[in-house]
């Protein structure tokens, strides 16, 4: 594992990134972009699988808001792949670091249950809590890990 770090650290693309001080902000500021893109679709729909706004139709705000999460979580993890290029080893050494991977696995697993599973018009509406609840707390968490992971 760790010959496989120092060697993903060693290529060119991980030169540019620890080198190129606007190359790394770009990506930085891509890594931003996808996370808000992310963050902001899925905040008001895990609100409407909690109950908020229940009038509105679950349907039609999936349909709206669905792409544009996947869209900003892509976006995530290109750009995150790149910055973890910067220093390979010292991220893989970082208990934040990889608690952060590990609450994107648990987020992006919660949403594949429901969306391969039951599907947000077929799941009991408790299913849709509880679905909800784990995504709202999941991705938070993660962006609040990968924002801290600045200053440890
Ligand atoms: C596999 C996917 C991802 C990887 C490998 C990754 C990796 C990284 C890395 C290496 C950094 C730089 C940390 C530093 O300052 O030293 C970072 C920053 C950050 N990441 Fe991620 N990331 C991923 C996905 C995400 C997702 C999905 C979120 C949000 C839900 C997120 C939230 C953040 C935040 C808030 C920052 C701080 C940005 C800033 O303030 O400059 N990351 N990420």
């Amino acid at each position: 594992m760790e010959e496989l770090l120092a060697r993903l650290a060693d290529t060119p693309l991980a030169d540019w990134m620890r080198l190129s001080r606007w190359g790394y902000a770009g990506v930085n500021a891509l890594h931003v972009l996808g996370i808000a893109l992310l963050v902001g679709a899925i905040v008001p729909l895990d609100l409407r699988l909690l109950g908020w706004r229940r009038r509105l139709s679950l349907k039609t705000l999936g349909q709206a808001l669905q792409p544009v999460a996947v869209t900003g979580l892509l976006l995530a993890l290109g750009t995150g792949a790149l910055l973890f290029l910067a220093d390979p080893t010292g991220y893989a050494a970082t208990p934040l670091f990889l608690l952060k991977l590990a609450l994107i696995g648990l987020a992006i697993a919660n949403a594949l249950a429901l969306n391969l599973g039951p599907g947000l018009a077929g799941a009991a509406p408790r299913r849709l809590r509880l679905a909800g609840a784990l995504s709202l707390g999941l991705w938070i968490a993660a962006l609040m890990s990968g924002r801290f992971l600045a200053f440890v």
